[in-house]
């Protein structure tokens, strides 16, 4: 008798843990359950994929969602309505929230929000704090959680382990990677006068300079290296990082933005002004080439968002008082499908650091290729398809993107998770029912 599916996706180019090839994928109970000539079966949903290329699922590992307590900004219906609509299928949020998500209560009210309202699948970071380490080994495990966060610089919020000591400790508790944003607390505050009463925005990546962001990371390897723990450097954005962290590669693992790839200092402080302001900064194209060598050689291991929203309002302060951060959830795969049709890096490798890479540095279960038994998370994409990104595109509650008026080769046609469509033609369909990310045991 012939298979019957829930769902095929028929004549579609995949990208699969074989290679790039034509297939048909039948789907049961939001498992992939099929691939190959599924000719004969039937399904009770078919989608016509000829002409358009299936990736696995993109995960985004670094968005900050705002809820609760900066709802202005963001929340996480409209921070998961970003992600569909930009062919996202996953996201993990940061913990500087209002409150930060810094205790089992915070992090289990996030997951109860985003029942109901989250249209991707999502887990959430918990904060390293000084007063919560001694419970991070059992609450990194609990339902939802991505694992630790750790800023050692300020950035926006309170989130702050500033001091060696601390941060051991933090490193000492637990198992599972530790995600950290590394910029040197001491260093910004000496430095800071640079900047205080008032400056162009051109001097954010003086103030937070490259000695900065190095200084952090070799801090934490130091720190990592003791403690036996593997560690993840978010947003790396520097030439001297990323040749340091290609020697320690036994323990860390690489995050970049698509901004850093593809904007650069000091160009983008004379267009965008403080819509460029982020941290750790734009930097010029030395560093940029740099990031790329080093998706090119493989000491990256994943491309996250950093998708920050502030309101225009907030953005429009003069610098410094204006907020650091930009949003990116919803243009993560536009812009790196551009940097794909240039011929800036393969599909396959797209996929490795927006999939594999994110599933297999946090130990995600169910996600991550398109292979039988996985989840039917899938990012569709019509590689011939040319378009420009704007503000009246973005769902993001702050409606704006630095990348207003890009033309871009390579566009999310379709979003799907677990066997249900959420996004078909820039629309989305059906109801919000994401679900928390399931992570591999004993890790
Ligand atoms: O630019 C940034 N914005 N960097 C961060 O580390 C935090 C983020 C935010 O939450 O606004």
């Amino acid at each position: 008798m012939a298979q019957t599916f829930d769902l095929i996706l028929r004549g579609g180019t995949a990208v699969t843990p074989a290679g790039t090839q034509r297939t048909d994928i039948g789907c049961r109970a939001g498992r992939i359950a099929a691939l190959g000539d599924l000719g004969t079966a039937s399904a009770a949903e078919a989608i016509d994929a000829h002409g358009l290329t299936i990736l696995p699922g993109v995960i985004d590992t670094q968005v900050h969602f705002r809820e609760p307590g900066l709802e202005h900004k963001e929340d996480l219906a409209t921070g998961t309505a970003a992600a569909a609509l930009g062919g996202v299928t996953a996201v993990f949020e940061m913990p500087n929230t209002k409150p930060s998500t810094t205790t089992a209560e915070a992090l289990a009210d996030k997951v109860t929000r985003a029942k109901g309202r989250a249209w991707v699948d999502h887990a959430f970071f918990l904060g390293a704090a000084a007063d919560n380490i001694e419970h991070l080994a059992e609450w990194e495990r609990l339902p939802g959680c991505a694992g630790v966060k750790v800023f050692m610089g300020s950035s926006t919020g309170s989130l702050l382990v500033a001091d060696d000591a601390t941060l051991a400790r933090v490193l000492g508790q637990g198992f599972r990677r530790v995600a950290v944003h590394c910029e040197d607390e001491e260093r910004l505050a000496q430095r800071k006068s640079l900047i205080e009463g008032g400056a162009h925005p051109r001097r954010h990546p003086e103030w937070r300079d490259v000695e900065t962001a190095l200084r952090a990371t070799q801090r934490l390897i130091r720190l990592a290296e003791a403690a036996r723990r593997r560690v993840h450097v978010l947003h790396v954005t520097t030439a001297e990082e990323i040749a340091f962290l290609a020697e320690h590669k036994d323990l860390a693992t690489v995050e970049v933005t698509p901004q850093h790839l593809t904007l650069a200092a000091p160009e983008c402080y004379d267009d965008l002004g403080t819509y460029a302001q982020m941290n750790p900064p734009i930097r010029d194209a030395r560093h940029r080439q740099a990031l790329w060598q080093g998706v090119a050689d493989g000491v990256v291991d994943v491309i996250g968002s950093d998708h920050a929203p502030h309101t225009r309002e907030e953005k429009g302060k003069p610098y410094p008082q204006s907020p650091s951060g930009m949003t990116g959830v919803q243009t993560l795969v536009p812009l790196m499908l551009d940097h794909v049709s240039s011929g800036l890096l393969s599909l396959e490798r797209f996929a490795d650091l927006t999939s594999a890479g994110p599933a297999r540095i946090y130990g995600i279960a169910g996600k991550g290729r398109i292979a039988v038994g996985y989840d039917a998370d899938f990012t569709v994409v019509d590689m011939r398809a040319e378009r420009v990104i704007t503000h009246s595109w973005i769902a993001s509650r702050c409606g704006w993107t630095p990348f207003d008026g890009r033309r871009v080769v390579g566009w999310p046609v379709a979003t799907l998770v677990r066997g249900r469509t959420v996004m078909r033609d820039g629309q989305l369909l059906g109801a919000a029912a994401g679900k928390p990310v399931r992570f591999q045991e004993n890790r």
